[in-house]
């Protein structure tokens, strides 16, 4: 392997409203990294959106297709910056692949913002279209947590934090981490 390929991806893990995508993006900038994002991916491969999937297909097909892009981001020789869908830490076949190649960063924050940051885009977000955010995200937690923690080599606690902010925390936990 040269020693670009045997550099480790940077994953970003978390809730919906944690923040992936946008710190992933501006991480990725920083880093001089391509970004990608487990949902985009699906998308692209789709070519409908997320909500439609769930909508027309049902969220067993999501799953289908979020491990493959799952699969193709971990493959990747080149190291990416890689945002994972909320749901990715549920499978334990994503949760190794992920492991086996980055550094893997959970993004989490209090449930209220959590839930007022995913909300802010109406509609994006099939899990939350129906009923009170607030509770559908406590229930989330509670299956995700131990699955986030397992595959996490940091967590990081954003609240009340600009996205910034968290970019400067991740990479500054990331190169730690490759340096030592
Ligand atoms: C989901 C999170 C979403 C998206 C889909 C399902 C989940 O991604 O993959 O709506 O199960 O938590 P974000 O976490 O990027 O919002």
């Amino acid at each position: 392997m040269s020693e670009e390929s045997s550099e480790r991806h940077l994953v970003l893990v978390g809730l919906m409203g944690s923040g992936k995508s946008s710190v992933g993006a501006l991480c990725a900038k920083r880093l001089g990294r391509k970004f990608v994002d487990t949902d985009h991916m699906v998308e692209a491969s789709a070519g409908i959106s997320v909500a439609r999937i769930f909508a027309t297909r049902g969220e067993n097909e999501f799953r289908e297709l979020e491990r493959v892009a799952v699969s193709a981001a971990s493959a990747s020789e080149v190291p990416l910056v890689i945002s994972c869908g909320g749901g990715v830490a549920i499978d334990p076949v994503n949760r190794q692949a992920l492991r086996e190649s980055g550094y893997v960063v959970w993004l989490d924050a209090p449930i209220p913002e959590l839930a007022e940051r995913a909300t802010r885009k109406s509609g994006a977000r099939p899990l939350l279209a129906e009923g009170d955010p607030v509770a559908t995200l406590k229930a989330l937690a509670e299956v995700r947590y131990g699955a986030y923690e397992s595959m996490a080599d940091v967590r990081i606690d954003t609240a009340g934090l600009a996205v910034s902010a968290v970019a400067d925390l991740v990479i500054e936990a990331f190169i730690k981490a490759i340096t030592e």
